[in-house]
């Protein structure tokens, strides 16, 4: 579903990301670890479409993102790092206009938005302008629009920051469903907890280079002094810092 084939991305003559070749599978939920500055974002932001390759190519549904970039952004939902929301919209006006960008035929938007505010507990928050809502409340009208045009493949940049624990819990089980329904989700995340709790699989990046690939369970098997997700992380990682 995503195939990330000899992928480098430079900054003048720095190199953000080097020679990166990663696939992720229908419906698999692929958690995307690594120290800060260590790539994430920069190979997000090329998946998506935000920043060119220095050379490599990125393939979402056997597409090219360089060649379809249209037809690759259909079928994608991304969750930015620091989403960017229009303040002076209410949260129902966000929709209708996440709806509108999506072609999501005018007549379902209104049942949409119900069903999708009801599950995300923003019933109450419909008319209030987004400057208003606290961060956990945008960070949920974010989830309700993205999951709007049903994307098949997701990419999320640090899903849970600053989220009490209802939300980290409702944005937990809602990712586990929809991988579970279908789609393939590919997450950063700093909280190895959770990657151990819902990765099907773990990739973990160090200065731009792929350094581990695999499940839990692969990984502790080649880690054997290690006990846990967080032991394998800071070992590989420790010249980093
Ligand atoms: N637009 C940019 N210009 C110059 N350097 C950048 C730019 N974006 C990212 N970088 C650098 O690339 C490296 C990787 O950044 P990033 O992908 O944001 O890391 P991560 O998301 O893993 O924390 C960092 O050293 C960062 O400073
Ligand atoms: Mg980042």
């Amino acid at each position: 579903m995503i195939e990330i084939c000899n992928l480098t991305r430079k900054f003048g003559s720095f190199e953000a990301v080097s020679n990166l070749s990663l696939t992720v599978l229908p419906g698999e939920l692929f958690c995307f670890l690594g120290p800060n500055g260590a790539g994430k974002t920069t190979t997000i932001k090329i998946l998506t479409g935000l920043l060119r390759p220095t050379s490599g190519t990125t393939r979402i549904c056997g597409l090219d993102m360089q060649i379809d970039p249209i037809a690759v952004k259909k079928l994608i939902g991304y969750i930015p790092d620091m989403p960017f929301l229009y303040e002076r919209l209410t949260a129902t006006e966000f929709f209708q206009f996440t709806a509108d960008l999506y072609e999501v035929p005018q007549n379902k938007v209104p049942l949409l938005c119900d069903e999708s505010f009801r599950l995300f507990g923003l019933l109450d928050c419909r008319n209030v302008l987004i400057k208003e809502l606290s961060h956990g409340m945008r960070q949920r009208l974010i989830y309700a629009s993205t999951f709007l045009h049903n994307p098949q493949v997701l990419f999320i940049d640090e899903p849970l920051v600053g989220l009490d624990p209802y939300s980290i819990r409702l944005i937990k089980d809602l990712l586990m469903e929809k991988a579970r329904a279908g789609m393939t989700i590919f997450l950063t995340t700093h909280i190895l907890a959770v990657a151990e709790d819902i990765a099907d699989r773990i990739g973990i990046i160090s200065k731009g280079k792929l350094i581990a690939m695999g499940t839990l369970k692969e990984l502790l098997a080649l880690n054997n002094e290690c006990k846990n997700l967080e032991d394998i992380f800071l070992h590989l990682t420790e010249n980093d810092n």
